[in-house]
């Protein structure tokens, strides 16, 4: 497999949303996530690469994916929780990030707030990616854009449902169909729309490659001849105060297989996970035959690989 040429506005840069990339950077590296799915042994192309991976909140896939990926590329991943880094006792993140910088080639990071994950950009001298903000989950888009390439070829025009919370596995979507023409329609109750500047910015930039981004509030509308319906839990890191009040008010977005029969008749179902049994998911979808939720989790792998693969292409 030959490594991909590099890209201007890729290789070295930072990706802490996807909305500062092109549409033809993304393809790259979605054509070479899908290469990557079908080749054993990977290429070597990490090789002598040292990947920092810090983790502020839990994680399951996001974790094991990045480690997973970099060791097949023949890289070094070293994991990092809070806990174990002076971070931890109040060191600054501007300090942090300058000696990580010292050390390794990149650090993916977990955290809570969008403006954390900046500010460790703008003191690091390597690329940094984003892996969750409570705002942005963009490695969780590229995933969801592989696994939907591999189900129906090309996304323009693909239709979509997002259903449920608009939140930060949401705003990476609409930003992923704004990069691919996708038509994506969210279906959100009052008080968890998704947010709006993201929203038109997004609507317009796939309007301009033939696709859409639509808020609409009743979730049957919103799957009507779509091809994937899409949730994520009710109730995001950081939400768990207004538990009871989430669960209370989502309950009529649940995707069971009565709204998946509401869709098209091809649909499949996507899932970030962790899933919540029996709230924003059945198990009947979740296990079905409509569900490309397990693919779209190994995609992790693929997809993050090949994004380092192109922004470390030295
Ligand atoms: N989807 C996702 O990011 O899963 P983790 O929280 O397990 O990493
Ligand atoms: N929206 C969820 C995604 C978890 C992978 C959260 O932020 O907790």
């Amino acid at each position: 497999m030959d490594r991909p040429a590099p890209i201007s506005g890729l290789t070295g840069r930072s990706v802490l949303t996807l909305e500062n990339h092109t549409p033809e950077a993304i393809n790259a590296v979605l054509d070479t996530a899908i290469a990557l799915r079908g080749t054993r042994p990977w290429p070597p192309w990490l090789a002598d690469q040292v990947i920092a991976l810090i983790f502020e909140r839990p994680s399951t896939r996001t974790r094991v994916s990045f480690q997973s990926g970099i060791a097949r590329l023949g890289g070094t991943p070293m994991v990092l929780s809070s806990g174990d880094l002076q971070l931890g006792r109040g060191e600054t993140v501007e300090d942090t990030a300058r000696v990580l910088s010292r050390m390794v080639e990149a650090i993916v990071i977990r955290t809570g707030p969008h403006s954390k994950i900046r500010e460790l950009d703008d003191a690091a001298d390597v690329p940094v990616i984003n892996g969750l903000t409570y705002e942005h989950h963009p490695c969780q888009a590229l995933a969801d854009a592989q696994t939907l390439r591999e189900r129906f070829g090309s996304l323009s025009g693909l239709r979509m449902a997002y259903v449920g919370d608009g939140n930060n596995v949401c705003s990476s979507l609409m930003i992923m169909a704004g990069l691919t023409g996708m038509h994506l329609t969210c279906g959100c109750p009052p008080g968890y729309l998704p947010d709006a500047d993201i929203a038109e910015r997004s609507s317009a930039r796939a309007s301009e490659l033939g696709g859409s981004v639509r808020l609409v509030e009743d979730p049957r509308e919103a799957v009507d001849d779509a091809s994937a319906i899409y949730t994520d839990t009710w109730v995001s890191m950081g939400d768990e105060e207004s538990e009871a009040q989430r669960l209370a008010d989502l309950e009529p977005y649940r995707v069971d297989d009565a709204l998946m029969d509401a869709a098209s008749p091809a649909v499949v179902a996507l899932h970030c996970l962790p899933a919540h049994h029996g709230h924003e998911i059945t198990r009947e979808v979740l296990y079905g035959p409509r569900s490309a939720i397990w693919d779209q989790a190994e995609n992790r792998m693929h997809s993050q690989a090949a994004l380092l693969a192109h922004v470390l292409n030295r």
